[in-house]
């Protein structure tokens, strides 16, 4: 339990600074949740109150300590295919990209630890060898970028996984080790994991055959999720696929793509 309480008015000024920051609306009720995570911030800094860890804040002194409050804010729970039915639509659209000779570009636009990435990176390299096909995983949050990196889990993230996918694409941890295990380094080298906050304009990543967009909508208000869709989808290419999670719509965000099942739609 924090040691210092936060008042309701802190509260809201650590409402405003996530929306700032990542367009992430906390709802309220919320302050345990906020008190319970930055609490070790306030002991590390030795301050007596949020309200004084908000001033270093605002003061901007240290760009490494915004960075620390937005990745303790951010919820980031993910595990290994995760809503398989959205990898075999990739399985389908890899068997069809190999027949036609084609590339395959596939973007998890809020990859979290990479779980999602290494995913559609084992369905790729299971379908396409070594073709030409590329995977890249963002995220705001650099703490989970710095895991996904390592390629290092808890080996019940991984209880979704095939079974032969863990045995061809994973080492199994031994000793001090055991009960975790490490993505292969072949396929650690094929994927790459850039910092982008999907509430800014974005960075030169070129276009993509299809699009991860997760479980990331959910702490976005209605006009952040219209921004963040259109912007992705100027990243999709004609034709492309761009996939939600299944507890999410774009109902209301987005009428030009065509639904091809729920939390699947298509670029025209
Ligand atoms: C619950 S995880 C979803 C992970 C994965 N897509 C899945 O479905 O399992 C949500 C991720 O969105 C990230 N996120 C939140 N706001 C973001 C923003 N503005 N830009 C980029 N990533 C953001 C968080 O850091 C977190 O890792």
């Amino acid at each position: 339990m924090p040691l210092v309480a936060i008042s309701d008015r802190e509260f809201m000024q650590f409402q405003r600074f996530i929306y700032d920051a990542a367009g992430i609306t906390m709802s309220n009720g919320k302050q345990a949740l906020v008190s319970g995570r930055l609490a070790k911030r306030l002991a590390h800094h030795q301050l007596d109150s949020y309200s004084d860890y908000l001033r270093l804040l605002e003061s901007r002194s240290d760009p490494s300590e915004l960075q620390m409050a937005v990745d303790l804010l951010t919820t980031n729970e993910t595990y290994f295919f995760r809503e398989p039915k959205h990898f075999s639509l990739l399985r389908d659209l890899a068997v069809d990209a190999r027949e036609k000779r084609q590339t395959m570009r596939v973007w998890s636009a809020a990859s979290s630890s990479g779980e999602e990435v290494y995913s559609i990176a084992m369905v790729l390299a299971d379908v396409l060898g070594d073709a030409a096909w590329e995977v890249l995983g963002t995220d705001i949050s650099m703490r989970v970028l710095q895991r996904a990196r390592s390629g290092h889990y808890p080996m019940e993230r991984a209880s979704q996984m095939p079974q032969d996918y863990l045995k061809r694409f994973c080492l199994k941890g031994q000793g001090s080790e055991a009960g975790t295990m490490l993505i292969d380094r072949s396929l650690r080298q094929r994927v790459q994991f850039q910092q982008v906050n999907l509430n800014e304009p974005l960075p030169k990543i070129g276009c993509f055959d299809v699009i991860f967009l997760r479980n990331v909508m959910i702490y976005f208000n209605l006009e952040t999720k219209r921004q963040v869709v259109s912007r992705l989808l100027s990243q999709l290419r004609p034709g492309g696929y761009f996939l939600i999670g299944h507890s999410e719509t774009l109902n209301d965000i987005n009428d030009t793509m065509t639904v091809v099942a729920p939390s699947i739609y298509r670029k025209a």
